[in-house]
């Protein structure tokens, strides 16, 4: 059977599905305003759609459009992304909203090409943002649309690596229908990714797919898509100081280089080795944090460091990391 005969009746099925069993009621969906999508997407790329959903509100609650966020200080915008993760995402989310109103007069531009060209937007989010918002015949290929890929195509590899990436494009680019239909089949495709085909457990009796599948047909739903090599994180030790006066907190604004720039922390000294000692173990993309925080009580951090007084319920305090409120948690369990 040729690619064509393969790609409308796997087009057609998503969309079918789509239609009767996807997903509909999502805040950034009933809408076609690119703004919306685009934040949405953004904040979809590395967090679960469960997390996503509060933190999308309370964005759109305060910068309702591309010219309100645009105006935005980086400190409004960390502070309604901390938590989320993966903070060059805000930062990127601000130069980008920026540069749309100062060079492209508030419009998100209708090309792919004008798009990935924009901070934080991939070939990905482009489609996405062009397809949902403009019926625009642009593919998508996010962590579950290579699931439901590498799965249906039986193809093995790191679907992260370059090499694979080439080939799930170029179905990608292949299986695209060409009319309005195509906002259901990516959001479709999503949605199987997310509901149907998941990684463990698959509903592969329920799968408009299934038929067509050759990961099920040949036994192999369980080995694609292979994993991942894993990557190596370097380990890090540090003493976390929490210096607390009544009930306020000192935290220092995070250099402008490095990890979480941009938010505000309690004060960290790198220790040479592993401690004997109550430890808060978090995970960041490149590095393993082994942090231990202690109490300073009735001591003032020195005087020439840069920092202020919060509460320690961190209420009124600017963002922080999701790691500071962790270990806020750990030290009042063990203390
Ligand atoms: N993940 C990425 N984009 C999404 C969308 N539009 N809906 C649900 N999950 C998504």
């Amino acid at each position: 059977m040729s690619i064509l005969n393969v790609s409308s009746d796997f087009s057609r099925l998503v969309v079918q599905w789509q239609l009767c069993c996807g997903r509909h009621d999502l805040p950034w969906q009933n809408t076609r305003d690119p703004y919306r999508i685009w934040l949405s997407e953004v904040m979809l790329q590395q967090t679960q759609v469960t997390t996503v959903i509060a933190y999308f509100n309370r964005f759109i609650q305060q910068f309702p459009t591309v010219h309100h966020l645009a105006r935005a200080t980086e400190s409004e915008v960390m502070r309604l992304w901390a938590g989320l993760g993966y903070y060059s995402r805000a930062k990127n989310l601000l130069a980008c909203a920026q540069k749309i109103c100062q060079d492209h007069g508030g419009f998100f531009p209708l090309k792919v090409s004008a798009l990935i060209g924009l901070p934080g937007i991939g070939r990905s989010t482009a489609g996405a943002i062009l397809s949902l918002s403009h019926f625009l015949a642009a593919p998508i290929l996010d962590g579950n649309v290579r699931r439901v890929f590498a799965r249906y195509f039986a193809i093995f590899g790191d679907t992260t690596s370059s090499k694979v990436q080439a080939q799930l494009w170029e179905l990608a680019e292949a299986l695209l229908p060409e009319d309005e239909s195509v906002a259901a089949y990516n959001q479709g495709l999503m949605d199987l990714g997310a509901q149907v085909c998941t990684r463990r457990n698959p509903s592969c009796n329920i799968c408009p797919l299934k038929v067509g599948c050759m990961a099920r047909t040949e036994g192999l739903v369980d080995r694609l898509p292979e994993p991942k090599l894993k990557t190596i994180r370097k380990e890090e030790y540090y003493q976390v100081l929490l210096y607390r006066c009544q009930s306020k907190i000192w935290l220092q604004p995070r250099p402008v280089r490095g990890v979480w720039s941009g938010l505000w922390m309690a004060p960290m000294l790198k220790l040479s080795c592993a401690q004997n000692q109550p430890v808060v173990i978090h995970e960041l993309t490149h590095r393993r944090y082994f942090l231990y925080p202690e109490w300073v009580v009735n001591q003032l951090p020195d005087s020439d460091s840069l920092g202020a007084w919060f509460d320690l319920d961190l209420k009124n305090a600017p963002g922080v990391p999701a790691c500071l409120q962790k270990i806020l948690h750990f030290v009042q369990v063990i203390k």
